[in-house]
């Protein structure tokens, strides 16, 4: 395992591409879009600055971690070497489907195919390939170089060896990982999104406001941050998206969004990236 193709060079695409480099493996990244490329690579110089401004690595490292990292916007040239890809690429189930379809007809019969989703069944984008047994979820948290969970997910036929490979993979990136099983939300969005929205609750009905909720959690349970403020970071546009996959995956209403959630979203208040959500920014 030495060639990796990252796919979405994103939030997370760049992130992942950094980790996988900075830990001796060959990377391509790829992404439809030159612009998010050039970001990309602008964004892992600045991190590796300030993992050499906290004495994690030396300015050597910087430059053959920046120099295993090769882009590509053209998908076919990307993957040909690949080992594994780790698809991060835009959030929708089209997108997704469509690009594992493509994944698995250009990939060498040896890949395996993981993807960075943080709520759209494993199972299902295995379906669109015809190697299900060698596709996964490998779910890295935000930002990447610093987080240490990787939470791998098993989909519905993901064979016992592609899994222990990725465990395994996970740890030379000196990464904690955690298995589980392929139902909505994995473990760590099933559990934090429906926190979120009963904090979103908490304020629809008055019972206290943002900076109250945020400092009972941060305080209380010992969180490095409220889960308003969180939601923020996050995008509200994307824990409205998870918990209708709660919803609809379950069938159960306690994961329904709360409607100040769902008015926030259509009024263009998503957080952080807007500039307002619970807090201005
Ligand atoms: N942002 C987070 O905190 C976070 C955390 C965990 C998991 N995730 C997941 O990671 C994935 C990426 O999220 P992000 O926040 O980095 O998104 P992003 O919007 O920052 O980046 C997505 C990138 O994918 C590219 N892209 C879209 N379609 C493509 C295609 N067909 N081929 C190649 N590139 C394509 C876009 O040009 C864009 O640069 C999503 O599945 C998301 O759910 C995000």
């Amino acid at each position: 395992m030495q060639h990796i193709s990252v796919i979405g060079s994103g939030t997370m695409g760049n992130g992942i591409a950094h980790t996988f480099a900075q830990f001796g493996f060959d990377v391509a990244l790829v992404d439809i879009n030159p612009i998010a490329l050039e970001n990309a690579l602008t964004a892992i110089g600045n991190n590796l600055d300030r993992q050499i401004s906290k004495e994690i690595l030396s300015e050597e490292d910087k430059q053959h971690t920046l120099g295993r990292i090769t882009t590509y916007t053209d998908l076919r040239a990307g993957v040909r070497q690949a080992d594994l890809v780790v698809e991060a690429a835009t959030e929708n189930e089209g997108v997704k489907l469509g690009l594992f379809k493509e994944l698995d007809e250009l990939c060498p019969s040896h890949t395996i195919l993981a993807s960075n989703t943080s709520s759209i069944s494993i199972t299902k984008i295995a379906a669109a390939t015809r190697r299900a047994d060698q596709v996964i979820g490998m779910h890295f948290m935000n930002p990447v170089p610093v987080m240490k969970l990787v939470e791998v997910i098993k989909g519905y036929a993901t064979s016992e060896d592609v899994t222990n490979t990725i465990i395994t993979l996970s740890e030379k990136l000196n990464k904690v990982p955690v298995a589980v099983n392929d139902y909505p939300g994995f473990v760590a969005n099933r559990i934090l999104m429906p926190m979120i929205n009963e904090a979103i609750y908490t304020l629809y009905e008055g019972v206290a406001d943002v900076e109250a909720i945020d400092t009972v959690m941060k305080l209380g349970m010992a969180h490095p941050m409220g889960p308003l403020q969180l939601a923020d970071f996050i995008g509200l546009d994307i824990c409205l998206s998870i918990l209708r996959v709660l919803h609809e995956g379950f069938g159960n209403p306690k994961y329904a969004p709360c409607p100040l959630l769902v008015n926030m979203v259509a009024a263009g208040k998503l957080g952080k990236k807007s500039g307002q959500g619970f807090y201005r920014y």
